[in-house]
């Protein structure tokens, strides 16, 4: 643990920003933190987020939200106090990659300067959320912070690949020039319940199709990897970076890795499907293998993924019937 910062164990005097605030990943970061007794601030323009990621939100007093596209600008906060932002603001899914890619550039870029600009104003702490795209399609195995990426920077994910760079690098600038603390993590596929259904990503994909007991379609062989991780521990590695991380990357998310052929498997097992496997053409530039080293997460307070993908995906599934109106009981939905 890096002996001159410490989890805390209350927030309540606490202001906290969280741009992209009714996303999956932080409507759950913004849940959490409220839990803790922080005042949390969110930022939206529903590009890919949820009205209804945002109800459980509402429930707490200290939650605060504004519709606005950060990178047209911020909202007032002239008389706020804020001590940490959260920059999590950008489509984060291959399908958005050919739909919106001009907004997810400019999003990760001239949103991600507007951050940098009030944390420096603020005085406060600032996070960019970056990705394992940074690593491309990688030739080091399993993939270190130290790794500097194999990314194709005319393919068709670069738009994401390299605005995610390019926020990496002005983060890194306004800690070494403007003097902003700051931290950067590499978020690896994650995935749980406030995702969307339909956004193309390969744990929706799989579900859907085995609700449904129709073939599930892996493309290619089905031997490429990926490593998966419960959105519930992901907070909780953002959580550690945030207070007892330093201004260097950090990888955030499961090692335990499998290939998308064992992965299908896995969800016709857990949720009982009849669904058969069906086969098709790899997408361009479609990564291989995909796995993190988080040993330099874990040195810095021993943080562990703590939720099995079997009850991941049960979790998961049952979020996605409600969003069906298939009867779920209220207690089976929590996340946690
Ligand atoms: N889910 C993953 O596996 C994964 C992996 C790597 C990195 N990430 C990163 O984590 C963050 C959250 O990802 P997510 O999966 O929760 O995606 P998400 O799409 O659910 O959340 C992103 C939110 O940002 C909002 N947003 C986008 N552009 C905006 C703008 N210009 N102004 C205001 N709001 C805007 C969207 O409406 C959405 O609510 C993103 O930065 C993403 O790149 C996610």
């Amino acid at each position: 643990m890096n002996s001159s910062q410490k989890l805390p164990e209350s927030l309540d005097n606490v202001t906290i920003l969280v741009a992209g605030g009714a996303g999956f990943i932080p409507s759950t970061l913004s849940e959490f933190y409220l839990k803790m007794g922080a005042k949390v601030i969110g930022i939206d323009n529903f590009i890919t987020g949820s009205r209804s990621n945002l109800e459980k939100l509402f429930k707490y007093p200290k939650y605060e939200f504004h519709e606005m596209d950060i990178i047209q600008g911020l909202p007032n906060l002239s008389n706020e106090k804020i001590d940490y932002i959260f920059s999590l603001a950008s489509p984060a899914s291959p399908i958005d990659f050919k739909i919106i890619p001009l907004e997810i550039m400019r999003v990760n870029s001239e949103g991600t300067l507007k951050l940098l600009d009030l944390a420096k104003e603020k005085g406060a702490r600032f996070l960019e959320a970056s990705t394992s795209e940074v690593y491309g399609d990688p030739l080091v195995h399993p993939q270190v912070e130290t790794y500097l990426g194999n990314v194709n920077c005319i393919g068709p994910r670069s738009s994401y690949d390299e605005s995610k760079r390019f926020a990496e690098s002005m983060t890194m600038v306004f800690n070494r020039f403007k003097g902003v603390d700051t931290r950067i993590i590499r978020i690896f596929n994650t995935y749980g319940p406030g995702m969307r259904p339909d956004d193309g990503r390969v744990i929706p994909n799989f579900i859907n199709q085995a609700l449904e007991n129709k073939d599930i379609t892996i493309y290619g062989d089905g031997s490429q990897t990926r490593s998966f991780c419960y959105v519930t521990d992901l907070v909780r590695a953002i959580h550690h970076v945030m207070f007892c991380g330093d201004s260097t990357p950090y990888n955030c998310g499961n090692p335990d890795e499998y290939t998308i052929k064992e992965c299908a498997e896995e969800i016709i097992k857990v949720l009982g499907s009849k669904s058969q496997l069906t086969y098709r053409p790899l997408p361009i530039d479609d990564p291989k293998k995909r796995r993190p080293n988080i040993s330099k997460l874990n040195s810095l307070s021993g943080f562990k993924p703590e939720v099995s993908f079997s009850e991941g995906i049960k979790k998961t599934a049952l979020f996605f019937k409600s969003l069906k109106k298939e009867r779920v009981a209220p207690e089976e939905l929590s996340v946690w």
